[in-house]
């Protein structure tokens, strides 16, 4: 196992970003930067053990500053969809940056993906990682306090990269901090992953409006599109999502919940073999399709990202949550500790 850090690049600011490549041994190699707290790149062995990538990224930083599409990025100070841009804490109203319409989405027009964290690397005799930290002051993009912030990434000898977040704050204020990898365990993103099956480890889902945002309702995935408990393919009910959403855009209510990561979902590739397990302690869960990807990005190797051609899982607690006094607290006190764990575990099955 090794751990190697390189310069990635300079900021229009002049901040500079180093980039951390963690390699975990048995031919999984991961690649994160500062910018963003983001990951880059992540290599996998497929069914004859030859190595390709399993998500899409970009080689510069200038890519990242021009993407607008949160490719690997870690997405806060509240990852999705805040409603109006507005919510109510403590008795008092607060107003977020609105970048999605009227609505507030992915931590506003400079999110945590945005932001250059500092990294450290960390090494263990049985792990490599690294520890991005960020300080977010108090109202930016809206929100109150300051939130102090570290996420660690760290790679096992068993095809584990396991994410733990940590916040802190002096004042009360909603936190959702989610990783946002787009996956293609085929092609690194140069083809379709509607033939990747996926199972989820929810019985319910959460109703959304035409923009996104939930009702507050939670429905059964029974005899719906959202209908994981047993493996379907991505691509074999999609067709009825394309009207509302383009595609899958739904927020998973997952089964169990802990404070250790339990198995939220697993997709795997026939044609590869490559398996993705999706573990967390987080209660919701995101597949996204990559609905709004149009060809216009043009990722590592030359790639066009059309829509379709990835799918991100992303541990979250429920959107619109300062919203909703019914669905888990996203609300962060002083004294208190954020924590929450995402596993992304790749294995093949032969
Ligand atoms: C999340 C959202 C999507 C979209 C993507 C980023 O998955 O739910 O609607 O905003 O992020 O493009």
């Amino acid at each position: 196992m090794r751990i190697e850090k390189t310069d990635f690049g300079v900021t229009p600011a002049g901040e500079r970003v180093a980039q951390f490549t963690l390699d975990g041994g048995p031919g999984i190699v991961a690649k994160l930067i500062e910018y963003g707290a983001t990951l880059t790149s992540l290599e996998a062995p497929d069914r004859q053990g030859e190595i390709g990538p399993v998500v899409l990224g970009f080689d510069t930083l200038e890519h990242y500053l021009n993407c607008g599409a949160y490719l690997g990025a870690t997405v806060g100070r509240f990852a999705n969809r805040i409603a109006d841009g507005s919510f109510l804490l403590e008795g008092r109203t607060h107003q977020l940056t609105r970048n999605e319409g009227r609505h507030h989405l992915h931590g506003g027009d400079r999110g945590f993906d945005q932001a250059v964290w500092r990294g450290e690397a960390i090494e263990t005799g049985d792990e490599v990682g690294v520890r991005f930290h960020y300080c977010s002051r108090d109202g930016e993009e809206g929100y109150p306090g300051e939130l102090d912030v570290s996420v660690s990434y760290r790679l096992d000898r068993s095809g584990g990269l396991r994410i733990d977040y940590r916040a802190t704050t002096d004042r009360a204020t909603p936190v959702n901090l989610a990783h946002h990898s787009y996956f293609n365990l085929s092609s690194g993103g140069a083809t379709p992953v509607l033939s990747h099956e996926v199972g989820i480890e929810a019985d319910d889902y959460l109703v959304i409006d035409g923009e996104g945002i939930p009702t507050g309702e939670l429905r059964p995935v029974e005899g719906t599109p959202l209908d994981f408990r047993s493996p379907h393919t991505l691509g074999s009910r999609i067709d009825a999502l394309v009207a509302s959403r383009s595609g899958y855009d739904h927020t998973f209510a997952l089964r169990s919940r802990g404070s250790e990561p339990t198995l939220a979902a697993r997709v795997t590739d026939a044609e590869t073999g490559r398996i993705l397990e999706v573990l967390t302690t987080q209660p919701g869960l995101q597949l996204y399709s990559g609905n709004f990807l149009d060809g216009s990005l043009i990722g590592r190797g030359g790639v066009a990202y059309r829509r379709w051609n990835a799918f991100c899982l992303e541990a979250q607690h429920f959107p619109d949550s300062p919203n909703h006094p019914s669905f888990p607290s996203s609300v962060l006190k002083p004294g208190e500790v954020y924590a929450h764990s995402v596993v992304y575990r790749l294995g093949v099955h032969r």
